[in-house]
């Protein structure tokens, strides 16, 4: 405060606002809060769907939580590095993106209690550091090995990550996919490259009629009803260049003054176009998938050739193609070669759910398969891909790390009780956020239980007695609504979920708790109106509070 003069002194930029101290903390800490309650009732096998509306009236219906918190359009800033959290979980995992954000958000909420006992922010920062690797460490050791060739397994760790998902009801069929897809791209080192899993949504009949294709499906109808419908042994030119008429680089005008002069420009086109054409046949290309426009005149002289073609193929397509098929992407047609080309036993065009799609089948690398996923309407399929992508995450990341945890809130519950030994062994004030730190671990089997319509302390209780003699797998079976070993219930899920989900919600907690200032520039356009001279109050220093609060 400029005590002297008590004159104001600006060192912003008029409209920016500032908040600081236990006000920045506190609405901080309530963003993140609200942030995590957001997605708190979608936790679990009996969480409920979120059904966001963006501005245009597009509707989407989820249970995954990192979805929901991208499609809110969360605006204030530290709501944001919950949502970072969410898509960090996403990223290195695939599941657990709910989890990740509720523990983070109840780490605030107990970092607050601490606050307003006076505990130093970075007190509390330290006791959560020391917490989070001491929790990685107790989970590494209750993980459970598991063979990558455990089919079994695997399957139940699939089973576990599509449990309450809009999957629900034909889990077993999709899982069986994922697990049969994992096998199928596995590398002889045991990691399993995600990219070599297609998933091709086609909406109609039902999620049952789900199948595998062991190659790359693209969503495509070949270009000329002239072309074959189906090439054997292909070979494969996979190209990122039209085949069109060159247009000329700078603008040009060409003066035309007879009919003669026109027929002329016109049959060198097509002569150009055809010159093209030559020498896609002449690589011995019997299939063209092209990934911008082919020309008309160009598709009929293909489908005179006998070469199967498609047009404006998705770049990720072309990737997956060149993968599969061992060719590579050519980007001039200068550069049309033998060599370059890709090869399949089969490209076939195949009707599925009443449309055209092209299987390209026995390619070079076995390891490309693709997923179709059915489903009665669009917002089911979309559902049904989010909840098989989490579960191909899921068998993908335990065929690599090879240890996996039992599910149910199990992990928690013993991460909180060997936390809370080791608080009482590190004393001082640090032990107090490493309560702290414990006891937010537990809002996972708290949440379970209460979004099953259990009660939450009786659940805690029994568990926490479970573990008190030492049966580490006992989590809450929410459909028994009691106690139970979820490892022998088939609950499992990869170890990387959980120390990925605590390490992150750590991380943004500390974040958050270390920040006790927010400088906020005015916004561009409709931002708070500028102050006029003389609009502070004598003595403020620019340190406008309250116009963070709002989320
Ligand atoms: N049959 C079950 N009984 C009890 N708990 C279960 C069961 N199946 C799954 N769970 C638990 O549900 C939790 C996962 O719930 P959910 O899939 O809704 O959230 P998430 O994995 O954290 O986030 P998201 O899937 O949205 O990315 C885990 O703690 C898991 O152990
Ligand atoms: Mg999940």
């Amino acid at each position: 405060m400029s005590q002297l003069t008590g004159q104001p002194i600006f060192i912003l930029k008029e409209g920016s606002s500032r908040t600081r101290g236990r006000d920045a903390q506190g609405s901080n800490i309530a963003a993140a809060k609200a942030v995590a309650g957001a997605v708190r009732t979608t936790l679990g096998p009996k969480g409920m769907d979120k059904m966001l509306v963006d501005t245009i009236g597009d509707v989407v219906i989820t249970n995954d939580g990192v979805t929901i918190l991208k499609e809110m359009d969360i605006e204030h800033p530290a709501a944001k590095m919950m949502v970072e959290v969410a898509k960090t979980q996403d990223d290195e995992v695939g599941d657990g993106t709910t989890t990740a954000v509720v523990v983070a958000g109840e780490l605030l909420k107990r970092a607050e209690e601490l606050l307003d006992q006076d505990v130093h922010p970075t007190v509390i920062a330290q006791g959560y550091r020391l917490a989070a690797e001491k929790a990685r460490e107790i989970l590494n050791d209750i993980a459970i090995e598991v063979k990558p060739t455990n089919k079994e397994m695997l399957y139940k760790i699939a089973e576990t990550a599509m449990t309450g998902k809009g999957a629900e009801a034909s889990k077993e069929k999709l899982c069986e996919l994922v697990v049969k897809a994992a096998m199928m791209v596995v590398d002889e080192d045991g990691t399993v490259d995600m990219e070599n899993i297609k998933v091709e949504k086609k909406v109609g009949g039902s999620s049952d009629d789900s199948e595998i294709v062991e190659g790359v499906l693209i969503d495509k109808e070949r270009v000329h009803p002239g072309m074959p419908r189906k090439v054997e042994n292909a070979k494969i030119l996979l190209l990122n260049a039209s085949i069109e008429f060159k247009k000329t680089e700078v603008d040009a005008e060409i003066n035309i003054t007879s009919p003669d002069q026109l027929q002329a420009f016109l049959d060198e086109e097509e002569r150009m176009i055809k010159s093209i054409v030559d020498k896609v046949v002449a690589s011995g290309a019997n299939v063209v998938i092209c990934q911008k426009g082919i020309d008309d005149i160009a598709q009929h002289y293909l489908a005179k050739a006998g070469v199967l073609a498609l047009r404006r193929v998705k770049k990720s397509d072309m990737e997956k193609l060149a993968r599969a098929t061992g060719g590579s992407v050519v980007s001039s047609i200068d550069a049309i070669a033998k060599s370059e080309l890709g090869h399949a036993g089969l490209v076939e065009e195949r009707k599925v759910g009443g449309e055209e799609m092209i299987f390209v089948e026995k390619c070079k690398n076995p390891k490309a398969v693709s997923i179709i996923v059915r489903g009665g309407t669009e917002h089911v399929v979309d559902e049904l891909e989010r909840a098989l992508d989490d579960a191909i995450s899921v068998v993908s990341v335990v065929m690599e790390d090879k240890k996996m945890v039992a599910g149910g809130g199990a992990p928690e519950i013993e991460l909180s009780k060997r936390l809370r030994e080791y608080a009482a062994s590190v004393g001082g004030r640090a032990q107090l956020a490493i309560e702290a730190f414990s006891n937010a671990l537990e809002i996972i089997p708290r949440t379970l239980a209460e979004n099953a319509g259990l009660d939450p302390i009786d659940m805690l209780v029994a568990l926490r007695a479970e573990h008190d003699k030492k049966r580490m797998n006992v989590g809450l079976d929410v459909f028994k609504g009691a106690p139970t070993d979820m490892l022998k219930a088939g609950v499992v899920e990869p170890l990387r979920v959980k120390t990925q989900a605590v390490a992150s919600a750590a991380e943004a907690a500390v974040m958050i708790l270390r920040i006790d200032d927010v400088i906020a520039a005015s916004k561009v356009a409709g931002g708070a109106p500028p102050m006029g001279p003389g609009g502070m109050p004598p003595g403020g220093m620019g340190g406008m509070g309250g116009d963070m609060g709002d989320f």
